[in-house]
């Protein structure tokens, strides 16, 4: 997998616990990626090695930087050290662009309306599908519909309202706050959290949900009533596409998993770890501090890939992707051990 050092021009502070940082593009290599796809940056924090995925903010062919945007997850390691250290200067280094939650040319630029479906930092590519879109193709209409707690925590406000200005009726943007709310005449400010059916109420009125595309980037509550609404209308499944930030662990899918020791291998060294109950391999691993490759973390990206040398896991995840396994591979960001004798070797 290919790799880059990237340096900090400026961090720009977008809210009160959100920062965009932004890259120069190297002068020889150029970072080539699709609107709604991330980079993955590598960090070391005390000595040890993290892996942590940011969506682009930017848009490609319109911003010549490169622009992530990170808001703080409380407690969290990687994001609050970032916005804590990172400044104008640093180099970063970062694997190359990843992901297929992405708008592609060739296959939907037939359809006459992109929907985007966010909350919080799910902001991210959508902003960058929502730029390329309204400014690179001819599709007649982009709805974006955000969640925020109040207006103060909504990302990019400056630049929705002057994409708004600048695309009249080509882009109108629904705002849903659940705990600030200010009383104004906008239909388009709404109390409370997103509602698909009253958007799609209104999409329907105004025109054929058949020819909408939907992206959905926000916590499974958003993703599920999304997609539950647009099963219910008979739109295919192959026109909505999501992305999960977070690992949300589906508890009851691990009843079965039980604290095992595992042989993990890679780079040609062998060690047995305790794989606590409810902790996937690849956590057991790096906690004891083998440098695994890794990404995403939900099931995603298929770098984590392993062979099972021995016994049998269990696949456990989200966005599990698992076309591309063989039928003795499994992802270890996902896998959790069913039988005593488990034996994996990381392959990337
Ligand atoms: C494909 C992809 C794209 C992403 N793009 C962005 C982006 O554009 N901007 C951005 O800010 N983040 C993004 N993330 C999330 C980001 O990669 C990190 O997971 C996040 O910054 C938290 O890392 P941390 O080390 O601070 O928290 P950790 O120390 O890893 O976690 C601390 C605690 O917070 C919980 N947690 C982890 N992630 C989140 C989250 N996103 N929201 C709420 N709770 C969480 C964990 O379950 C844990 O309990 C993306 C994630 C993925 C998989
Ligand atoms: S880390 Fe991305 S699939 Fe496991």
């Amino acid at each position: 997998m290919k790799s880059f050092t990237l340096k900090v021009t400026e961090i720009i502070q977008e809210t009160g616990d959100t920062a965009t940082i932004c890259f120069r593009q190297p002068a020889l290599k150029k970072v080539v990626y699709k609107p709604g796809q991330y980079l993955t940056l590598k960090v070391y924090i005390n000595g040890r090695r993290y892996f942590r995925p940011y969506s682009f903010s930017s848009c490609p062919g319109i911003d010549a930087e490169l622009k992530i945007t990170i808001k703080r997850v409380p407690y969290g390691l990687v994001s609050n050290h970032l916005l804590d250290t990172l400044k104008p200067g640093d180099l970063i280094e970062v694997l190359e662009p990843l992901g297929d939650f992405v708008f592609d040319t060739d296959a939907h630029s037939a359809f006459g309306h992109v929907m985007l479906w966010g909350a919080g930092s799910g902001i991210t590519p959508l902003i960058s599908i929502a730029r390329y879109v309204l400014h690179q193709t001819s599709i007649d209409r982009v709805t974006l519909i955000y969640g925020n707690r109040s207006y103060d925590s909504v990302i990019f406000s400056k630049m929705i309202s002057e994409m708004q200005e600048c695309f009249g009726d080509r882009f109108s943007v629904w705002h849903f706050h659940t705990q600030v709310f200010v009383e104004d005449s906008d239909p388009f400010r709404v109390k409370g959290r997103i509602d698909p059916a009253m958007v799609l109420g209104m999409i329907a009125d105004a025109g054929d949900l058949r020819d909408t595309l939907h992206f959905i980037c926000g916590p499974a509550g958003l993703k599920d009533s999304v997609k539950q609404r647009l099963a219910a209308a008979g739109l295919p499944a192959g026109q909505v596409f999501s992305e999960d930030f977070e690992v949300e662990k589906d508890l009851s899918a691990l009843r079965d998993i039980h604290t095992q020791m595992v042989n993990i291998a890679y780079e040609g060294v062998e060690r047995k770890v305790e794989v606590v109950r409810g902790n996937s391999i690849l956590e057991a691993g790096l906690d004891a501090r083998i440098d695994l490759p890794y990404s995403c973390q939900t099931g995603h990206c298929t770098i984590c890939k392993g062979k099972i040398r021995a016994g049998e896991v269990k696949m456990v995840g989200s966005q599990l992707k698992t076309e591309s396994l063989l039928p003795d591979e499994c992802l270890l960001c996902c896998a959790y051990p069913l039988t005593d004798d488990v034996d994996v070797m990381a392959l990337n």
